[in-house]
């Protein structure tokens, strides 16, 4: 029996997951986990190198990945998103790692099979083993993972799996209100990062066969973090 309860929130980019997530298991008192941060460090570290490691295996694995914890909600489920900070090998790679830079990169390197590997283990050690039988770092009772295959590859018996999606146009906007630039520049970084991400060989981008898919083009955050916080909530009561 799990005795951690997995929520796995998936999606396109910017459809809204690290946001939703992170009320999620702020109102819970979840841990929160972006694995999306992983696989920017990663590229961002490649990045600084320049020439291909030999081995990527090892090259990830040898890097030292945390996420800080996010504190208690308080106030509106709408407010601006409070993200994790993320250090890599020590160093405060927060801002480091959403450059235009890291944005264009990164779906190679999250292609890469080597990468995978190391970050699946890193990923499933953070969030309770493969089923949640494991404890969490910080002795959290449930843990909130977004990204692209947490429910589909990363916890396959996640109790709820949540497929977010919005179109294009309004996560280009939701971008932009939040940290500015060119509304159909990064329309067009968008889209191109999900066609890369859905057409990899190993882990796609793609809705696990029981995730539940939410369209949110037209919700308020708030009421996408309610709709999941009450999911969580039946799930926990129904002893699943
Ligand atoms: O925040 P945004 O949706 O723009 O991206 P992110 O969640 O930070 O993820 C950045 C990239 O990492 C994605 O475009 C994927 O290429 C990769 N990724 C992945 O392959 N698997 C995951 N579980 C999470 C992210
Ligand atoms: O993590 P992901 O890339 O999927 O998206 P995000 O960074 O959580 O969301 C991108 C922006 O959309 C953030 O500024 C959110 O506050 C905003 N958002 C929104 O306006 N309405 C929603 N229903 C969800 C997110
Ligand atoms: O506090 P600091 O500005 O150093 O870092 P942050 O606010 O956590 O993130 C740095 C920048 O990346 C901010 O401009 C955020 O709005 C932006 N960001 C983003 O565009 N998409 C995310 N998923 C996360 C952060």
């Amino acid at each position: 029996r799990q005795s951690v309860f997995q929520c796995a929130i998936d999606g396109p980019a910017a459809s809204g997951k690290s946001s939703c997530a992170a009320a999620v298991a702020r109102t819970l008192g979840f841990a929160y986990l972006d694995s999306g941060a992983l696989f920017r460090c990663i590229t961002l570290k490649h990045l600084r190198r320049g020439t291909d490691p030999t081995d990527w295996h090892d090259f990830t694995a040898a890097t030292d990945l945390r996420l800080t914890a996010l504190p208690p909600l308080t106030g509106t489920l709408d407010a601006a998103p409070v993200r994790p900070r993320v250090y890599m090998d020590g160093e405060d790679v927060t801002a480091a790692i959403r450059t235009p830079a890291v944005n264009e990169h990164v779906s190679f390197i999250a292609a890469i099979p080597d990468v995978r590997t190391a970050l699946l283990a890193k990923k499933r050690a953070l969030g309770g083993g493969i089923d949640g039988t494991l404890p969490v770092p910080g002795g959290y009772a449930g843990v909130v993972m977004d990204g692209r295959d947490i429910g589909s590859t990363v916890f396959p018996h996640a109790q709820l799996k949540v497929f977010l999606t919005a179109a294009a146009r309004v996560r280009a906007e939701r971008r932009v209100r939040e940290a500015g630039g060119d509304r159909d520049l990064i329309e067009q970084e968008l889209v191109k990062r999900d066609a890369l991400d859905m057409a990899r060989a190993v882990s796609p981008l793609r809705k696990a066969g029981d995730a539940v898919e939410l369209d949110t083009s037209a919700m308020a955050q708030g009421e996408v973090v309610v709709m999941i916080v009450g999911w969580v909530r039946d799930r926990m009561r129904s002893g699943n």
